[in-house]
């Protein structure tokens, strides 16, 4: 992972993200620079398990020409570790292991945020796992299941095993996807693992991008919610830590963008109201703070057809005024 990092600023890195950050948005998101190393969506592992065809997809396909790490979810170290061997038959840089998913239904099952709670566990397969790597091995994790002071521990037991990077996501998986995020956590963890560390949680624009490396020392910033809204970040970021005049987007081109995201995420058996609903997840993410009180959001969430959807994106970005940044993110 070393490889990768960049002299003079920090590691950037897509989110891995469930049903949104797949192949179709890698496509629309390479065309805006995007970031220097993608993560795949989860691969579920257990005993009977194989690769789901669409996110092996994003691999075989990968348009991005840009290094993919796979990233695995699930508890049984034996099948975590015969998917890193199958995985690692493709073109991808490293193999990364998710200790963070909050939902709970993976965590009853101890798989995801739900093994913060069995260290014992997490040892096991760490253990197995790094054995069946010959590429990078890769962790995301939470800071704790319950509470942050559990971090410190976690923190001991990912320092025994030789992982290539660790990404923390600076919340507890109680904390689900809360507005705070706990830096100071993230700065132990940079500070005390002999590998690179990634800060994640609410980087949405390049003021909380350098605020973020500024806390924490991080040697990369990965980014899901905030990619999602403003595509440009990446280079946004790139352009402030090398000094360069600053890309600004007006709302014409945000407009643009969600054409482009709905270009390359319809298909043609999905039914309308399904191609509605996947915008919708996009434009959850984009659309709060556009408009007085949120009005873009407020008039997207009701539209039943991409007719009405596109006529409310014309309502409101089709000026060529700015598209206005994200609001910072708040601190433990
Ligand atoms: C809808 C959704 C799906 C997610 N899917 C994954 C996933 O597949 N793997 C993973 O490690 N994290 C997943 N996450 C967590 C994100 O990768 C990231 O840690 C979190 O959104 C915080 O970063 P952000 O504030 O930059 O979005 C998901 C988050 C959301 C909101």
């Amino acid at each position: 992972m070393r490889d990768l990092l960049p002299s003079h600023r920090p590691l950037l890195i897509l989110a891995p993200m469930q049903d949104i950050t797949d192949l179709a948005f890698w496509r629309v998101l390479a065309r805006y620079g995007g970031p220097d190393v993608f993560y795949t969506e989860y691969f579920r592992v257990h005993r009977d398990s194989h690769p789901e065809k669409y996110i092996l997809r994003s691999i075989d396909e990968n348009p991005t020409g840009r290094p993919v790490i796979a990233q695995m979810i699930g508890q049984d170290p034996d099948a975590l570790r015969r998917t890193a061997l199958e995985l690692q038959k493709r073109n991808i840089a490293g193999i990364d292991l998710n200790f963070g998913c909050p939902a709970p239904i993976v965590c009853r099952k101890d798989a995801g945020g739900g093994l913060l709670r069995h260290p014992e566990k997490i040892d096991a397969i760490l253990r197995e796992v790094r054995a069946a790597v010959h590429l990078c091995f890769t962790v995301k994790t939470r800071i704790g299941f319950d509470a942050p002071h559990e971090f410190p521990a976690l923190l001991d037991l990912y320092r025994c095993h030789p992982i290539d990077a660790l990404t923390v996501h600076g919340r507890t998986v109680r904390e689900m996807y809360r507005p705070v995020v706990h830096y100071d956590a993230i700065e132990r963890a940079a500070r005390l693992m002999p590998c690179p560390v990634f800060a994640n949680g609410d980087v949405r624009c390049v003021e909380s991008a350098r605020r973020v490396i500024a806390l924490t020392g991080a040697s990369g910033l990965m980014i899901g919610r905030g990619a999602i809204r403003n595509p440009w970040l990446f280079d946004q970021i790139r352009e402030a830590w090398s000094g360069e005049v600053q890309t600004r987007p007006t709302l014409l081109d945000l407009r643009d963008y969600i054409e482009r995201l709905h270009e390359a995420t319809q298909n043609p058996s999905i039914r309308e109201a399904g191609q509605v609903g996947k915008m919708k997840k996009y434009l959850g993410y984009i659309a709060p703070g556009i408009g007085t009180d949120d009005a873009f959001w407020k008039e997207v969430r009701p539209a039943f057809t991409l007719r009405d959807l596109f006529a409310v994106c014309d309502r409101h970005l089709s000026a060529a005024d700015p598209f206005p940044p994200a609001a910072a993110p708040l601190l433990a």
